[in-house]
């Protein structure tokens, strides 16, 4: 049983929840980067293998998220995301291996290798991909589906926010709060000072930040921004916190009323660079230490602007006697077999620009 249905099993009740994830995911030491971000230590928390199918940080949400699509009788689920989305790669996976069909509605993004083999992998699980060129077109295209399966007398789509990061897919980082906090029991990690998370949508940072006060583990959370407003703010910590917590309380009368607590969060918009999916210098030059030290593969978008957060920290020598922790959030679980014998013309025609045109700049080296 997850920890957070140990402490509330009244929740266990009331929450949907399918084990799609494979947990407690391990805990590394990682003493050679520690040196280099000079720490006193430095371990990393490897949601890169949430799933045998596919990890990374969206597992934890889609347990809670694809077990309520399934209550709700649903036979279709639908979210949204750049054209490279892990988030929408990750639905498709898990959404098909449940039985339903997924529909990622996409957006532009810069090009990179990682946009080019996520379509793919979209495209082998079965996903229906569409890309639209503005926002607005996402919302008409939205409404259009869920007429067709009206038309069709199917069940409406289930709508799954960008990220995952509804309430409810949020409390799957409440639970890995809770797991950090029986593994620092067991003596796996040292109570950590600080924790580096990259940020996108913030359920994964206000989750953990949730689960770390229930948990009563005084740390701050570094939550290293990768977009730009609504997507990541204070303002949006503070809503989905309240939202979260109100969500447990509605759910099991026990869960203690929570207060965001400020002094313990952190939002760094420092290394988000020019804008979400551009790479930065500090991002892959991060990348890179990471896995010259510690044999860890991380991003240009997201996990590689956390690290060069932690890294930057370091160097100015803010991490000096500091027990600090990475949260690893890119998948690592290899799905070349999968697409190797796909070609991007299968994909739909707006698609093939990411395989027409260059990937950028700072993303000619394949990582
Ligand atoms: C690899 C990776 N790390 C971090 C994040 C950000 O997580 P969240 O949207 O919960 O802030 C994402 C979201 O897409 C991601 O794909």
């Amino acid at each position: 049983m997850i920890p957070l249905f140990k402490r509330f099993p009244a929740l266990a009740e009331a929450l949907p929840y399918e084990a799609l994830a494979d947990l407690p995911t391990p805990v590394r030491s990682c003493a050679a980067l520690g040196v280099e971000a000079k720490t006193e230590s430095l371990h990393v928390k490897c949601d890169d293998v949430t799933g045998a199918d596919y990890g990374g940080n969206k597992v934890r949400k889609l347990a809670f998220l694809l077990a309520q699509a399934r209550k709700q009788g649903a036979t279709s689920t639908l979210t949204f995301g750049a054209a490279g989305s892990n988030h929408a790669l990750a639905t498709a996976i898990y959404a098909r291996k449940l039985g339903f069909q997924p529909i990622s509605m996409l957006v532009p993004q810069y090009n990179a290798h990682s946009v080019r083999r996520n379509l793919l992998r979209g495209l082998a699980a079965g996903a229906s991909l569409n890309h639209f060129e503005r926002r607005l077109d996402v919302a008409r295209g939205t409404i259009g589906e869920i007429f067709a399966a009206r038309r069709a007398g199917e069940p409406r789509p289930f709508i799954i926010p960008a990220g995952g990061s509804a309430p409810l897919g949020t409390v799957g980082f409440v639970n890995a709060g809770l797991e950090l906090h029986d593994q620092i029991v067991e003596g796996e990690l040292p109570a950590p000072d600080t924790l580096y998370v990259a940020s996108g949508t913030m359920g994964t940072c206000v989750g953990l930040l949730i689960g770390l006060q229930l948990a009563g583990l005084d740390m701050t959370v570094m939550a290293v921004a990768v977009t730009s407003p609504p997507y990541t703010s204070m303002e949006k910590a503070r809503r989905l916190f309240a939202r979260t917590v109100g969500l447990l309380r509605k759910a099991d009368p026990n869960f203690p009323t929570l207060v965001f607590p400020e002094a313990q969060f952190c939002l760094r918009e420092d290394y988000l660079g020019e804008s979400y999916a551009r790479y930065t210098k500090a991002g892959v030059t991060a990348v890179a230490q990471a896995r010259e030290l510690a044999d860890i593969a991380l991003e240009g978008t997201y996990t590689g602007k956390a690290m060069a957060c932690l890294l930057g920290d370091g160097e100015s020598g803010h991490l000096a006697g500091k027990k600090v922790l990475f949260w690893n959030t890119y998948n690592s679980v290899s799905q070349e077999s999968a697409i190797k014998d796909i070609d991007y013309h299968q994909l739909s025609a707006p698609f093939h620009r990411y395989y027409e045109e260059a990937v950028q700049e700072l993303d000619r080296v394949e990582g």
